[in-house]
Formats: structure tokens, sequence, C-alpha cells
């Protein structure tokens, strides 16, 4: 078997399988390792909204990354589409996120506010006018409408991404990485059978990212945050046509007609995986309070995805700090779909060498990433 490579990509995640994916289209030879299967972590679990103005609480670098990544995904899964077949059901339907409280449309209206200084589109909608919008949503004072926010299907998204990346890089499932070493002229990847050696190497591993950083003697702070999600379908005749959030939940209608409930935030439950009848009680509970019609919906299925999360919020991307050749792609927390298109240029532009535009260079792993002080 071949054992050096121009990249190794240690992750087969959206974050991962992208960065290896572009790599491969620039003529590279690359190898992923996947501890379990291709997109079976938190990029298959992702309730797959692009939620660039949604997720993002203020002007600045991390809300012009999000744009910037949410502009690429036209392009993105267009050529995944012509590579796979596969469509991943891409729609630019909006986000509406919804005011039940005179304090949450103050909050909402600020949030409108700075969104439209910074020059995105964001609308207020009256409660009034609401009905002709979403009929099963709740009676609100308003909404904010985010309109070029969108979503896809995260599972058909990860399903796209393994297909590409199974034609074009070599891929090895149920590789787990024992140990990481080097990275100021070339990187050595051992797995419990093998030891590969590559010119790069790309750690993309979500929630699992402290646990082998520090095999690799770089100590970082990134931690799992349990996130329980379900899936239902709405009776006949109901449904949204845009993704309605409250406070307390979102529901994500998918063009095939089922609806996806989420999400727990949960930042001490380590990597436990159970789906637990209080959270998903809970869950559907908000979801009636956000959109009454949809009572009497069948109940598809539930699962938990475990995002990475840092204390600081935003995620590192590119070199270690003095190991050039080992490159971070890490605490991408609750927008690991939305940013994998940029973040794979991020680090294909590195691994060229080339110079980073400003905007990019706010993600550099901090120096003190590498000795547990971030
Ligand atoms: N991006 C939504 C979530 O992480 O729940």
């Amino acid at each position: 078997m071949k054992t050096h490579f121009d990249v190794i990509v240690v992750g087969g995640g959206a974050v991962g399988m992208s960065a290896a994916w572009r790599l491969a289209e620039e003529g590279r030879q690359v190898l992923v390792l996947e501890r379990g299967r291709l997109g079976g972590e938190a990029s298959g679990a992702a309730a797959g909204m692009l939620g660039a103005q949604l997720e993002v609480d203020e002007p600045g670098p991390f809300y012009d990354l999000c744009l910037a990544s949410r502009s690429r995904y036209p392009d993105f899964v267009a050529a995944l589409e012509e590579r796979t077949g596969i469509d991943v059901q891409l729609v630019h339907n909006g986000i509406l996120q919804l005011a039940l409280t005179p304090e949450q449309a103050a909050v909402l209206q600020e949030r409108m506010a700075w969104q439209q200084l910074d020059g995105t589109r964001a609308e207020w909608v009256d409660g009034a006018d609401l009905p002709a919008w979403e009929p099963a949503a709740a009676r609100a004072i308003g909404a904010l409408y985010l309109p070029d926010d969108g979503n896809l299907s995260a599972p058909l998204l990860t399903r796209a991404l393994a297909a590409v990346v199974g034609r074009l890089c070599t891929v090895l499932e149920g590789a787990e990485v024992m140990a990481i070493r080097g990275g100021e002229t070339q990187v050595q990847v051992q797995t419990v059978t093998d030891t590969f050696t590559a010119d790069h190497a790309i750690i993309a591993v979500g929630a699992w990212a402290k646990i082998l950083l520090r095999q690799a003697g770089v100590e970082c702070g990134i931690y799992p945050v349990k996130g329980q999600l379900l899936a239902v379908r709405p009776p006949r005749g109901v449904g949204l046509t845009r993704t309605l959030v409250t406070e307390d939940v979102y529901l994500v209608p998918k063009r095939d007609g089922t609806i996806v409930v989420g999400a727990t935030e949960e930042h001490g439950a380590g990597f436990n995986r159970d789906v637990t009848v209080d959270a998903v009680t809970a869950l559907w509970s908000a979801a009636l309070e956000a959109a009454p019609g949809l009572a009497g919906a069948i109940l598809e299925r539930t699962w938990v995805g475990l995002r990475p999360g840092t204390l600081h919020g935003t995620p590192w991307i590119g070199p270690v700090p003095g190991r050039p050749r080992l490159l971070l792609a890490a605490g991408h927390f609750r927008n690991g779909i939305l940013l994998s298109p940029i973040t794979a240029a991020m680090l294909a532009a590195a691994v060229a060498g080339e110079t980073w535009p400003p905007l990019w260079r706010h993600f550099l792993p901090p120096a003190a990433v590498i000795d547990g002080e971030a």
C-alpha cells in the first residue's frame, strides 16, 4: 500500500471531506483517515441550516466568514451534483425568527438593524401578516425574516462528499489515528495498523480534536456539545415553507416534506449519545409553541450529534504555530456544514503556500492553542 501522500486529512466529516475534495481537484494525492465511517458523526446528524445570519450575534470577521461561505454554496453543491449525481436539496427558503414576546421583538429588531447596516438582507414581518406567510406558525408579535439563509439535507451532503472523495482520494474508514508526529517539514500519522507520511496533515475531527491533538503535542480546549434532534412528518396538507426559529427551537422544513426539529445544546454531556424523553418532549413542546399547526405530526426519528465547541466560539483554521505542515480545521461548533466550503478553500490555499486575505487570518490558530491556554 502507498504510504506517502501530499496531504493526509484526518476526519471524514463535511469539513475534512470538503478539504480533501478540493485538494484532490487541485491535483494533490490525498489520504482520508476516518475513525468510523465518512459523515458518520456531527456532519450527518446536522439539521443542515445555512444560517449565516441566524447563528451570529454581532457584526465582525466571524459573521463575514459565515456570509462568505454561504455565498459559495450554490457553486459548491452544483459541482458536487455534477460529479456525483446527488442533489443535496439546497433550498433558499429563508429563516423566520419569531418574536413571541415584546422583549424578543426588541432583540430581533436590534439584530435586523445591525444586519441591514452591514449590507445584508433582513426584514421585519408584522404579526398580522404572518398567517399568510406561514399558516402553521404561532400568532407572534412579528418575525425577523432572513431571506438569504437556507438549508440542505446534511445526510445527502455527506453522502455526496463521500462519493466524490471516494473517487478522487484514498479513503480508509475504521482507521483510528493513534499518533501524529512532526509538522515542521513533514508529518507522520500512525493508525492502529499503518504509518503514513505526508507533506501536510489536516486535523478535522470535530468534537474529538482535543483527544487527537494531545497525541500531537497540541493542547486545545475543544469539547463536545451534545445536540438532540427529531424529524417529524406533519399532518397531510400542513407544512412549513421556511425555517422557523424561536429562542427554544428551530424547525427546518425539508424538500421531502419532513421537518427537522432541533436542537438541544448540552455542554456537560461529554460524548454521551442518549436520546432522552425529556429532551424530545421539550423540543416538541417548543415546536408546537412556534407552530401549533403541526399538532398531530408523526415522529419519524430521533438522533444525536456532537458539535465541536470552543470556549471562544469561533473556529481555528490553518497551520499550528511553529508547525506549518500541521493544519487545523477545528471548533466549527454550530456551523460546520455552513463553513465547509470556505474552510476547504482556506486549507487548500494554506497547503499551496498562498497568502491569505485579511479576513481569513482572524481564524489562524493562535500561539496559545499549542500550550493549552486557548
Ligand atoms: N446549527 C444548528 C445547531 O448546531 O444546532
